[in-house]
């Protein structure tokens, strides 16, 4: 089985630099007693290199060894040059990160970043072995159904991946109604979600590419709903994105219950 990844996308948060480090070194002790799952923490590019330095992170990852990841909220496509106000994935790599989240809808709606900007940052964060998470979701649902506009998105923001990196893919689906919101997607319709992606990714790279993507479930996720996602979609689901609540306190609460679950302590339907 997989290992469930669980990524922390603090947003814009915390306001300061000791509260980053506060903030990062409560997830580490969360993280310390959940070795069944890989978490990966997004915060602000200040803080993600004063988190960086301070614990030591090398562009071969934390010690080397851990179940803790530094992730980017965003990179560039280009290594170096006129870009202001742009990070490089080389910048990301040496700083010791290990994944980066592109295609965020805050990024899309408030930035006007387009399908083909983010598919030039995720191939540019595989090709300097920055793991990309690639974010797509609607802004409306109208009926049951997966509005086509995701499969749009993905086929959009995933294209011409060399063969090399299909092996790790990892799509986040964040509805974005349900982002920040409060209402979570259904178990059932996240599960439907994930079955048209890896359809989708079937017809652009085959049905190995399909079956192997590693899809997260994003969007009002709590320590009250996390379970569900996993336990009842059927093994779709390999891991949640987490925004608010990575804040919290709850979410150590978060992991803790994924863990046990993973070891088979704890079964949603007995907690
Ligand atoms: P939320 O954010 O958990 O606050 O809904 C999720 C995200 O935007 O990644």
């Amino acid at each position: 089985m997989k290992k469930l990844l669980v990524v922390a996308n603090w947003k814009m948060n915390p306001q300061s630099e000791a509260e980053a480090l506060e903030l990062f070194a409560k997830t580490f002790q969360a993280a310390k007693n959940c070795p069944e799952i890989d978490i990966a923490v997004a915060p602000p590019f200040p803080f993600l290199a004063s988190i960086a330095k301070r614990w030591n992170f090398r562009p071969e990852g934390f010690h080397g060894k851990t179940n803790l990841h530094l992730a980017a909220q965003d990179v560039f496509w280009e290594r170096a040059g006129a870009y202001t106000g742009e990070v490089s994935p080389l910048m990301e790599k040496e700083l010791g990160v290990s994944y980066v989240i592109t295609g965020h809808s805050e990024r899309r709606r408030l930035l006007g970043e387009t399908d083909a900007m983010v598919n030039k940052k995720l191939r540019a964060a595989f090709e300097f072995g920055v793991a990309p998470i690639l974010c797509i979701g609607e802004d409306a649902r109208q009926s049951r159904e997966i509005p086509e506009i995701v499969g749009e998105e993905l086929r959009a923001s995933a294209k011409d991946i060399p063969p090399l990196f299909l092996e790790s893919l990892i799509i986040a689906y964040e509805p974005v109604w349900a982002i920040g919101s409060g209402t979570p997607d259904s178990p059932a319709d996240m599960q439907q979600a994930a079955i048209f992606i890896r359809k989708t990714l079937a017809e652009m790279y085959g049905e190995g590419c399909g079956q192997r993507a590693q899809i997260l479930y994003g969007g009002s996720v709590t320590s009250q709903n996390a379970l569900a996602f996993i336990e009842e979609t059927d093994g779709e689901v390999g891991g949640l994105l987490v925004g608010k609540d990575a804040l919290s306190d709850d979410f150590p609460a978060i992991l803790e219950r994924l863990a046990r679950a993973r070891r088979g302590e704890e079964s949603r339907n007995l907690s």
